[in-house]
């Protein structure tokens, strides 16, 4: 017969060790490790089933061109954009974590979902969805569905924080659609005395992800972040879903969901939301959403670049300004673009074009709030660094993409093509790029493209100096 194990485990960062530690050597926590058994056969504690895809829970082998795949595995949300988020809708059977800031609409966008998703009803009592709040009554429930115009008739409500209650409703009312609003409020006797600790999180995750998975249903789980952007207590359920999804939004109002893990999908895609007296509103054509619109001609030091979210185009504006450092020595502020690569933009001009940041504070920005993190908008942060500094404007008509290499070359960046459509699209006439063979069909077909070597070589075209 297996042995029983025991470990100690931290109540707050979840490490486990054989022995007890007054200090948590991975948090760093006083006091906080507690003594658990493990079931025999697992390493973790974790139920054996918990972390596995949709219908992975049969005994018994099965030949892969036996697999039956003619039911379709997922389902829409309703919302495009949540949709793409997710690698084309709901997978049945998965679990998905919805993380934000408290505030920024997760109850509102789960609450749409519900009163919207496309689950196949094939009879009466199918394509149920539960609805569980440890946060809120049935009344405030009630009051926000209104609010958003939620008419279907499929969504049941259950006030509860108890997870052996929970589960009782789940075995009678066998959902589809399961949202557990939020995971940090279900507790289970058997995970200890104290809510809200890893053991509670983890203990009961599991327990539901695992009701999920054996009955072909898909839970999301909202979870609370802290402004650190850490979900609040435990990061760990993150290790348990199969899509983590953050609810976050920028300067300008728009809100944004990203992946951040997803087993059936790309994390690249973006879905995009404002937030309106009836609920959250998709944006469904963003590519201007970014780009301040200007009568009179451009202030120096802004540029505009098509940026990949995903799988869209984006025109985008970035903004730099450049002053004597107050210090003695440069320093760059820019939380929308990573501080290394403003300060190797900057000394790729400072070699090539004879113009010093060394002895200026950088500030950059993009507008709308959007962080960029690809190579692509390298071009386009070199000329509005080059605008600001000598104060020649950027020309209002050019849109410019491309990587920028130490030695100054220009490197072709991917989806060029797209790229010069969406700037088409938004009115551009005048496309300025790397000066590979990939743009060669760019440059025939649309005549507004001119290919560039180097930093010197662009400078010149774009600014005609
Ligand atoms: P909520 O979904 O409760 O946020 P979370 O669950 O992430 O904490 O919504 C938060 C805000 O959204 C709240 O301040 C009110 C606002 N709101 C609207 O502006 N319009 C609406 O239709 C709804 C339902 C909420
Ligand atoms: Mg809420």
């Amino acid at each position: 017969m297996a042995k029983k194990k025991t470990v100690f485990e931290c109540i707050e960062c979840g490490h486990q060790d054989p022995k007890w530690l007054g200090r948590c050597p991975s948090c760093g926590n006083w006091n906080t490790m507690e003594q658990i058994t493990l079931r025999p056969g697992s390493v973790s504690g974790k139920s054996s089933s918990g972390n596995m895809s949709p219908g992975l829970s049969s005994k018994n082998s099965i030949m892969l061109h036996n697999v039956d795949i003619s039911e379709a595995p997922r389902f829409s949300s309703g919302f495009i954009e949540v949709d793409r988020v997710l690698g084309g809708g709901i997978m049945k059977g998965s679990a998905i974590l919805l993380g934000g800031e408290p505030g920024i609409g997760k109850s509102t966008l789960m609450m749409q979902i519900a009163g919207s998703v496309k689950i196949n009803r094939n009879s009466e009592d199918s394509g149920k969805i539960l609805y569980i709040s440890g946060e809120e009554s049935a009344s405030q429930l009630k009051m926000r569905a209104d609010r958003l115009g939620i008419k279907s008739e499929k969504i049941e409500i259950l006030i509860e924080s108890d997870l052996n209650r929970i589960l009782d409703v789940l075995n009678k009312s066998k959902p589809e659609l399961i949202v557990m609003d939020s995971i940090q409020t279900v507790v289970s006797e058997e995970a200890g005395k104290v809510p809200g600790t890893v053991n509670q999180v983890k203990f009961c995750g599991h327990s539901l992800i695992s009701w999920s998975k054996n009955n072909n249903a898909a839970i999301f789980f909202i979870a609370h972040v802290t402004k650190e952007g850490i979900i609040a207590g435990p990061k760990i359920v993150e290790h348990m879903v199969d899509t983590v999804l953050y609810f976050d939004h920028s300067n300008s109002g728009i809100r944004f969901v990203r992946a951040a893990k997803n087993r059936f999908g790309s994390v690249d895609e973006l879905g995009l939301f404002t937030m309106e007296a009836t609920g959250l509103q998709e944006v469904k054509d963003p590519s201007t959403l970014f780009l301040i619109q200007r009568d009179d001609g451009m202030p120096p030091g802004i540029s505009a670049v098509p940026v990949f979210e995903g799988s869209r185009a984006l025109m985008v504006e970035i903004q730099a300004l450049t002053v004597p450092a107050k210090s003695g020595f440069s320093r760059i502020y820019s939380d929308r673009i990573d501080n290394n690569r403003v300060s190797r933009i900057a000394a790729v001009l400072e070699k090539n074009m004879s113009l010093r940041f060394s002895d200026q504070d950088i500030y950059i920005n993009v507008a709308g709030g959007m962080k960029l993190n690809e190579v692509g908008i390298e071009l386009a942060l070199a000329c509005a660094l080059y605008s600001t500094r000598t104060n020649i404007p950027f020309p209002k008509e050019t849109a410019v993409a491309g990587e920028i290499s130490l030695a100054g070359e220009i490197r072709p960046t991917a989806h060029m093509e797209r790229r010069i459509k969406t700037a088409l699209e938004m009115g551009f006439t005048r496309f300025i790029g790397p000066n590979s063979v990939e743009t060669l069909h760019a440059r025939s077909e649309h005549g507004i493209y001119k290919g560039v070597r180097n930093i010197s070589e662009s400078i010149k075209t774009i600014f005609g100096k």
